[in-house]
């Protein structure tokens, strides 16, 4: 087992290793001690078939009182309606300030779950277990928390940091491809904008090989950014590599693709604007391109660039007139390039040098 502390404002730590599933309650007994907080456990349908029953039954075992709250998979399952029904389930259950509510799934699921915590008796802890390999190297980690509403995805949320994390990667088994290659996208991207050897890694193929440690890797450089910038301020917004133009091409596309396809066409489009640009050494977007082909996620999209400028104006990063692009300056290191927002398709399109 490998242990990340995580010295954010409320600090805590990732426990990682295969078979910590099965050790959730000791696990949990190392945070709270002899105490047995009522446990609150939240998961979609397709994890609760897989985990949920085992999960309640070592709980249970161990002393936990339990209580279970199941929604239906997805991102369209990600809204305020659904917060309102864990929060009348949180009620008819009598959670209170010192119970715990434990999220149990993918990204959607802790990311859910992390908000109702965050804003039920105006927040009570919560726990991950993350159970794709998104959610065990990004979602799960730095306490972003929230849902999607009409206009757009996480625009609600929350920064609460979980009080444990518990990260199994025997649970990818179960994951069925598609959805691993929406991790290896966020994967690729710890690499490109900070760390080169984790990089090569990915592109001599060696991901599924080390498995754990790339899992280890990924959240250990999550955690020196987000101790480093927990609010989003600055470092960590680097973190969103080929995300405005991912977001834009998931939100065309009317969620159809996933976000891990969105992210790799986006680090590819930005890259190359940015090598035009001279802000990124060439033969970049190339490798990065050849990188994520390998692992069979899409790298162009068809929508016009007009089109997903427009759909960028509407993304977080946006601040005022301008928009923060993350550039890699090279392959292990990136920084922040404001670009004002008339003047994104004049770079997109090599017009302007930005
Ligand atoms: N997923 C990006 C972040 O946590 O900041």
């Amino acid at each position: 087992m490998k242990t990340i502390q995580v010295n954010t404002g409320r600090p805590y730590q990732i426990q990682i290793g295969n078979g910590l599933l099965g050790q959730a309650p000791a696990l949990i007994a190392q945070v709270y001690g002899e105490r047995r907080p009522r446990l609150a456990v939240i998961t979609d349908d397709t994890v609760d078939r897989l985990y949920g029953d085992r999960l309640l039954s070592l709980l249970e075992e161990a002393g936990y009182p339990v209580c279970k709250f199941v929604f239906p998979h997805g991102e369209q399952s990600k809204t305020l309606q659904t917060v309102h029904a864990v929060y009348g389930f949180l009620s008819e259950n009598g959670i209170t300030r010192s119970d715990v509510v434990v999220a149990l799934g993918g990204g959607v699921v802790g990311d859910l779950a992390g908000f109702a915590a965050a804003t039920w008796l105006r927040s009570i802890d919560f726990i991950q277990i993350p159970t794709t390999f998104l959610s065990m190297i990004d979602s799960s980690v730095g306490g972003k928390t929230g849902v999607d509403i009409p206009q757009g995805k996480n625009l609600v949320g929350a920064f609460w940091q979980p009080s444990l994390v518990i990260c199994d990667p025997l649970a990818l088994d179960t994951l069925p491809d598609i959805y691993f290659a929406d991790g290896i996208a966020e994967a690729v991207k710890y690499g490109a904008i900070l760390d080169a050897s984790l990089f090569r890694l990915f592109e001599e193929g060696r991901l599924r090989e080390q498995l754990t440690e790339v899992i280890a890797r990924c959240i250990d450089l999550k955690r020196y950014v987000v101790e480093q910038d927990e609010r989003d301020k600055g470092l960590r917004q680097q973190l969103n590599f080929g995300h405005t133009f991912g977001h834009a091409i998931e939100k065309q596309a009317g969620f159809t693709i996933t976000h891990g396809q969105g992210v790799a066409i986006g680090m590819v489009l930005i890259s190359r604007a940015c090598e035009r640009a001279g802000l990124t050494p060439s033969g970049t977007a190339d490798r990065i391109q050849a990188c994520l082909q390998q692992y069979g996620l899409p790298t162009s999209t068809d929508y016009p660039l007009g089109l997903l400028c427009q759909n960028a104006m509407g993304d977080k990063k946006r601040s005022g007139s301008q928009i923060a692009l993350v550039v890699l300056q090279q392959l292990g290191q990136a920084t922040l390039h404001p670009v004002s927002t008339d003047r994104l398709l004049a770079f997109m399109t090599g017009e302007s040098d930005g």
